[in-house]
Formats: structure tokens, sequence, C-alpha cells
């Protein structure tokens, strides 16, 4: 359809109403309790929110009142709703799990703030020319952004450089640079419960006398562009996931993010209204009873020295005082095993930009060290292996330790995670200190990943069991009565075959492409990582498409097969997988032999919009990482909630997924963690497998002799040479089970009646992985408050 300016001018001014109304509940919501009780602080550098307009109009219950606003004036919601642009500040899953806790924490009556940047550019826009990735700068604030409003009034500055005086009255870091934090406000409302939050993201301005201390003529108009420099700091998304990348302007991003909002909760903690009631506080001793400071991953790690700094050289306290109220109120939640994210900052960059920090957490070492010492006297291998600093070429500051030594709680995301976690990662830390241990198992939240883009499934549950599962998901467990009702089974059967058809329609409008709605749609989304393994994906689509060519005239069960997801720019490895997944289609999707029984389809630029539409159209959901690397994964959590079946390793979630809903409802294969840590010990050998199984030696051979790059024939020598000598991940080994997994799911999926009967059966065992259930155990375990799904009465709500 063609737009008008009109049409995005009455969007705007559309969700401008919206916003101004949730703006007013923000007022009406005065949390009675709040002057007794906690307030909860989740500190995350990535917020993936996706679009607002939709998930706002569920949460408010306005659904049903703007469509029929919408079509007086003749135009159509869906349409209106695709103008809105992703707010895509996040990576990936850790970004989107930030997002539905911030839904969870509002739904559940908490009164909590998430505090992040305001990226002017959030994740890159992926394009697929000639078969590669190529990024797009993603200037989402081009058109402004309806839901922000920015508080110029609650503008904080923050420091960096300089250098540390050491004086009679105490500790100062003088001669600093000053960016100024300006806050931007969005809304965060909960379920129907007249509760709305707030997430505010910090944006960098530079001081008006940013540069112009000494300026001459001619000067005055370079200090001006200067300001840029300043104002960097929120200029982009760093994007990678799961990757550590040691660049002064993310240590910037990082200490930019912690020092705002840290002025934020003492200035909060300090003076609040509740109504009448003023509360005026001098000292920060109760702040542990107040406040609960949640360190999403070690990315806002700097929240440690930052707290120490201001309680000893502002508020002058001792050093115990303040370590003691700085741990109660610091948690940490570690979101992954790779070693390769672990954030080691070298101390020459800190020493630099942070000072004063520095010599903090040398002193946090010292005393760390020091009680280790008394603990284990002599073991100095310990205390190499404990110490925040690791000595070697470059001196640096190993954030991980540096989170668990100033935090009283330290979680893994899944009961797996936490295991490997206490096993051995964090070992030394947990002879210690077991009572800081703990494990959260992730969610998702059902309101936008099941009733905003599944409303089908959605309703037909409803009209089994009733919609109080929206606010508590273990009521799914109630489907299990009506496993055998055929009514059911048609029914569900039949939203999927809507949500497949649906989902083709879109792919031929955006994409240009036709897919056979009646094949099974094979699904495999997520970031592009060697150890998510798209490239046993890769084997099984080569093994099945030279099956088909084989014996063309066997009964195949069709399969349209989707990759999607994000390489990070730098990451040489997975640019590559998505070109192989692109070689692979052109030639399987081109071969008339094969035909309609057998696609390949890379999605290009994956995002939370595309993944509301994909994920309810999956039949199969791949979910297939080396075991004991995928901390959580929660791509898992949503098809599984959908409606799609999933093959999966015993990994991260999947090991909690196959116990809810039973394991023979999961098509699980492969390696379990046990085997792999065996396999570490004894060697693996891919070659041993190249050269035993003759369909995986015919399809390393394909890739390695141009079969699918007949161009430039050694295009994709670096992953042939990197999965047969130095495969991390192990693919190989996990070849032959997974291609015999893969026969099952065939198999089944040519009884319709089965298969749908396991979907219920997945469904139904969903209920643990709302976020609702894992934002109530941070509260309870963690945080110390209470979750509440009581609606407040809001006295001049015009719906009442
Ligand atoms: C849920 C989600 C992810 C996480 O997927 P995993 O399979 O857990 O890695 C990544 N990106 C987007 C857009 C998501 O919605
Ligand atoms: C965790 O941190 C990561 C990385 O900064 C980020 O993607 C996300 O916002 C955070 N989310 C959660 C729930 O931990
Ligand atoms: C910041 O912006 C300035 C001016 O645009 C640019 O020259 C500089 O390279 C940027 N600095 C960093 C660290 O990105
Ligand atoms: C979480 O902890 C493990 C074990 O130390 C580490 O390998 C991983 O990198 C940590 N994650 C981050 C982001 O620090
Ligand atoms: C998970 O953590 C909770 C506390 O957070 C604990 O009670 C439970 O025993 C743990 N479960 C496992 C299997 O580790």
């Amino acid at each position: 359809m063609y737009f008008t300016g009109g049409l995005s001018l009455l969007l705007e001014s559309f969700s401008i109403k919206l916003s101004l109304l949730l703006l007013k509940y923000e007022n009406w919501v005065l949390f009675p309790t709040l002057a007794k009780s906690t307030r909860v602080y989740y500190l995350s550098l990535e917020f993936y929110m996706g679009r607002t307009l939709q998930n706002t109009m569920v949460n408010l219950a306005l659904e049903n009142a703007c469509d029929e606003a919408t079509y007086q004036l003749g135009l159509d919601m869906e349409e209106l709703q695709d103008i809105e642009e992703d707010a895509g500040l996040g990576n990936g899953g850790l970004g989107r799990l930030a997002a539905c806790f911030l839904d969870s924490m509002a739904s559940l009556g908490l009164a909590a703030y998430g505090y992040g940047i305001r990226y002017e550019f959030g994740i890159f826009n992926q394009k697929i020319v000639n078969g590669w990735q190529v990024e797009e700068a993603d200037d989402w604030l081009r058109y402004g952004n309806p839901w922000e409003k920015a508080r110029p009034e609650y503008m904080r500055p923050v420091h960096f450089y300089g250098r540390v005086e050491h004086t009679a009255e105490g500790v100062k870091w003088v001669d600093t640079q000053v960016v100024l934090a300006l806050p931007y406000d969005t809304p965060v409302p909960g379920y129907r419960n007249n509760v709305v939050n707030t997430m505010r993201l910090w944006s960098a301005k530079a001081p008006c006398d940013f540069n112009l201390k000494d300026f001459n003529v001619g000067g005055y108009i370079q200090a001006v562009l200067d300001r840029n420099v300043a104002e960097n700091i929120s200029r982009v998304l760093y994007p990678n996931d799961n990757f550590f990348e040691g660049k002064e302007l993310r240590l910037k991003q990082e200490y930019f993010v912690v020092a705002a909002t840290l002025q934020d909760i003492v200035r909060r903690f300090k003076s609040s209204k509740f109504g009448s009631t003023e509360v005026v506080r001098v000292d920060l001793s109760t702040l542990p009873d107040k406040v609960a400071i949640q360190l999403n991953d070690t990315h806002p790690a700097m929240a440690i020295p930052e707290l120490m700094r201001i309680l000893l050289d502002t508020e002058h306290q001792t050093w115990e005082k303040a370590w003691d109220i700085c741990t109660r109120t610091c948690a940490y939640t570690n979101h992954t095993v790779l070693p390769e994210a672990l954030e080691r900052w070298p101390t020459d960059l800190l020493q630099n930009l942070l000072p004063r920090h520095l010599e903090i957490i040398y002193e946090i070492n010292r005393r760390h060290l020091e009680r280790i010492a008394k603990l284990y006297p002599g073991d100095h291998d310990r205390l190499r292996r404990m110490s925040l600093v690791e000595e070697g070429d470059q001196k640096k500051i190993n954030m991980a330790h540096l989170c668990i030594v100033g935090s009283h709680a330290v979680n893994g995301v899944a009961r797996i995670h936490s295991d490997i976690l206490k096993a051995t990662l964090f070992k030394d830390f947990y002879e210690v200190d077991p009572h800081k241990f703990q494990n959260k198992t992730n969610g998702i939240t059902p309101r936008r990943w099941l009733v905003m883009c599944n409303p089908g499934l959605a309703e037909v549950i409803a009209e089994r069991i009733g919609e109080d599962y929206i606010r508590d998901l273990d009521q799914l467990k109630k489907l299990l009565t009506f496993v055998d009702d055929d009514s059911l089974i048609h029914d569900i059967a039949k939203v999927k075959q809507e949500n497949k058809l649906k989902f083709s329609a879109y792919l031929e409008e955006h994409y240009k492409v036709k897919i056979n709605p009646n094949s099974m749609f094979d699904v495999q989304v997520k970031r592009i990582h060697e150890y998510k393994r798209q490239l046993l994906n890769c084997l099984h689509i080569i093994t099945l498409y030279n099956r088909i060519k084989k014996e063309p005239n066997k009964n195949w069960t069709p399969r349209t097969i989707m990759i999607g997801g994000k390489a990070a720019p730098g990451y040489h490895t997975a640019k590559l997988i998505i070109r192989l997944i692109t070689a692979i289609g052109e030639i399987v999707n081109h071969d008339t032999v094969v035909g309609d029984r057998l696609k390949v389809i890379f999605l290009e630029n994956y995002k939370v919009t595309l993944a509301e539409k994909i994920i309810p159209a999956s039949d199969l959901s791949e979910q297939i990482s080396t075991a004991g690397t995928e901390a959580s994964g929660t791509g898992n959590m949503k098809f599984m909630l959908n409606g799609a079946l999933t093959i999966g390793t015993m990994d991260g979630a999947n090991v909690e997924m196959a116990e809810e809903a039973g394991e023979e409802n999961l098509f699980i294969f492969g390696m379990r963690v046990d085997d792999v840590d065996a396999m570490d010990k004894s060697g693996y050998d891919a070659m041993d497998y190249y050269n035993r199984i003759p369909e995986l030696k015919q399809a390393m051979d394909q890739i390695a002799g141009g079969f699918f790059s007949p161009d430039q024939h050694d295009l994709f020598k670096d992953i042939v040479n990197m999965l047969l000598h130095h495969d991390r991940f192990k693919v190989f080994a996990d070849y032959e089970a997974y291609i015999k997994c893969q026969e099952k799911v065939s198999a089944l999926y040519k009884n319709p009646k089965e298969w749908t009967k396991m979907v219920i059966h997945n469904i139904a065992g969903c209920g643990k992985f709302s976020s609702d259930r894992t934002i109530s155990q941070y509260a309870r375990e963690i945080w110390g408050m209470e979750p509440s799904l009581e609606r407040i009465p809001a006295p001049d709500d015009p719906r009442q």
C-alpha cells in the first residue's frame, strides 16, 4: 500500500496519546506501600524491546477499542503497526530477556526500574547481498520515538580521566572531563493491573563549555565539532553477542550507565515523595533494605567500585561499613559459559579512564586475598586463581571475579548452567561462599510471546481453560485433560496451518520467495555462532538433499528449512556460515529433482518483530548447541509455547523443558555434558568420524570441492579446515545421532494427530518458562520483595 506522510503522522499522534495516557497512569500508581518497600534497579547495557504499540494495547486491554477506532478512520491496525520501528537496543537472547523481565516486573506489581543506554543506533540491519551479510546502520530514531520522554531536569554529570589526590579531608578525583547524562523515560505497563514502571535510558550530552576553556578564533569551531567525542558514548550498540571486545569506548559506555544510574538511585533513596508523605534520609546505611541492584552480566560491574567510591569519598563511610552496604545491595547474574565472553579490562586502560576506581578495585582485591590466605594458608595457586587481578604480559581485571566478591548473590540462568558454574568455573568461590550461589532459570513473557504474537492459539487455549493462564502460566497444565480431545487437536492444528499460510504470504511479499505451506517448517533462528552449530543443521540439509537425489521416488516428508540470525561484523567464521547457508540454498532450491520436497531459506535480518512472525508458524525448533555451551536459551521456550516441537541437545533450558513436558515429547539427541567432558579428556578426532561415516564424508567433500560454490571452489576452506582440524564444538561427534533423530521427526510428521498430541504436551509443560516465575524467584530469593497479581485500583480510571 502507498503511505502518505499523513499515516505516519497519525500513528505518531495516536501513540503520543497512548503514551500520555501511560504517563497519567504513572501518577496514579502511588505504590501505596512504596515508602516501606524495596525498589529494584535492573541495570543492563541492552534492552531488546522490539515494537511497543501492540504490546501496550494488549497490556492495557485497549486492543479492541483501538481496532474499532482505526477502522472508523478507514485504516487497518496491522498496517499501522508495521510502520513502527523495532527498538533494537540489544544483540540477542540477553537483551531480549531484559525486556521480558521489565514486562514481568510491572505485571507482578514490583517497583522496578530498567536502566540502560539510549543508543542512537541499535543492532545493525542485516542485508544479504550476493549471499553475504552486509551491515546497515539502524537509524531507528530518524522519525522520532513517540514512546519516550526526555527528562532534562534529571540530567547528571559523569566524570572520566583525571587523577586522584589523597588529602587530609579524604580522597579526591580531580581534573576530570565531564559528560552529561540526559535521561529518556519509556513507560512499561504491567498486564492489566494499572501498574506502570519506567525504563530510563541515558543519552550522552557534551556540556556547553566542552573543550571551550581556552579557545581562540578557529578553536571555537573545532571545539563545537569535538562535542561529538563526548556524545559518541551513546552513539552505537556494540554488536557482539557473547564476545568481549576491550575497547575504551565500550568501557566508557559501561561506566556511563553505572555512574548516572547510581546518582539517580542515591537521590531517590535520600528523598522521595509518596503522595503527601515525604521521606528524607541523610545516610546510606539502610540502602540495602530499600534498594536492590541486579547486575546483568559483568557489563555493569563498575557499579561495585562506583558505589564504594560514593560511600567512601562522598559519604565518608568507613571501608567496612561501605563494603557491607555495597555487597548487600548488589547481586550478579552470569549469562554465558563461554570464556571469550569474560570481561577482562587492562589495568592501564582503567588507570587512565577511571583511576580512583582502579585504586578501589586493588583494595577490594587485597582484602579478598587476605581472607582467602587465612582460609587456605600456603595455597598460592588458589590465590592466583581467585585474584581479581590477572598477571601476564598485560595486567587485567577479571570482572566476573569482581562481581562475585562484591555481590551477596550469584546466579546462572538455567539449572545445568548454575551447576556448571559451581562445579567448574566458579568452584573456588563456591567453596568459600556456597550460600551465595543460586540458579534462576530464564523465562519469556507470555504476553508478547503468545497473546500478542499468536492470538489464534491464545484463544484456542482460553476457550478450554479460561484467560487466567496469561498471568499464571502454570495453569497450562490443565490442557493435559484435553490431550485426547479431537476438537482441541483439530483446533491447534488449524491455528498452526493458518499461521503457516500467513507467514508464507509474508515471505512471498517481502522476500520474493514462494514456499510450500504444507511442508514441515523446520526453523533455526538465533545469533550465528559456532557453538550454536548452524553447521550441524547445514550437514543435515546436505545429507537430506543427497538422499532425495539418490532415491527421488521415495515418500519423503517435505521440509522448508529456514535459518536466520545476525553474525557479529568482526566474526569471520560466522559470516562464512551465512554464506554457506545461502550457497546451499542456491543449489538445493533450483534442483528440479528435489522440487518442493526441500527448500532452504535464509531469513534476512532476524529481529524481535520477525521472531514474532516466524515462531508461531514453526513446526520444528532447532536447539542443537554442544551440551554445556548454551547457558539457557530463550528462543527454545518461545517455540515450545507456540506449538513447535523441539529437536535439541541436553543443553541449557532444554534439559528443564524435557523434564516439564516429558522427555518422550521432545526429540533429544547427542552427547550430554558428561560425554563432552569425557571426550575433552580422551581427545576429539574429527577425521575419525569423517573417515567412518560415508554420508558425512560426502557432504564435507561437496563443501570442500566447490559443489555449492561453483565459481570459487575453495570459498569454504576455512569452515572445512575448522570442522576437520580445530572444531571446539564437536559438530561431527553429534552428526549421526542428529541425522537419526531427524528421521524420527520426519516419520512422526506424517502422522498429524500424534504430532499435534505431542505439541499439546509441550504447551501444557510451558508453565515454568514464564518470566513471571523467573522474576518471582529473583524477587523472593534475591531482592527480598513479594510479587503480587493484585490490580491496583485507579480512582479516576475512565474504564471503571
Ligand atoms: C529470543 C530471541 C533471541 C534468543 O534466541 P536464542 O535461541 O535463545 O539464542 C535472539 N534474538 C531475538 C530477536 C529473540 O527474540
Ligand atoms: C543482560 O545483559 C546483556 C548484555 O548487556 C543484555 O543483553 C541484557 O539486557 C541483559 N538482560 C538480562 C535479563 O540479563
Ligand atoms: C568520536 O567522534 C569523533 C568526531 O565525530 C570521531 O572523530 C572520533 O573518532 C570518535 N571517537 C571514538 C572513540 O569513536
Ligand atoms: C560467566 O562465567 C564464566 C565462568 O567464569 C565465564 O567463562 C563467562 O565468560 C562469564 N560470563 C561473562 C559475561 O562474564
Ligand atoms: C535452584 O535454586 C533454588 C534456589 O534459588 C534452590 O532452592 C534449588 O534447589 C535449586 N535447584 C537446583 C536443582 O539446583
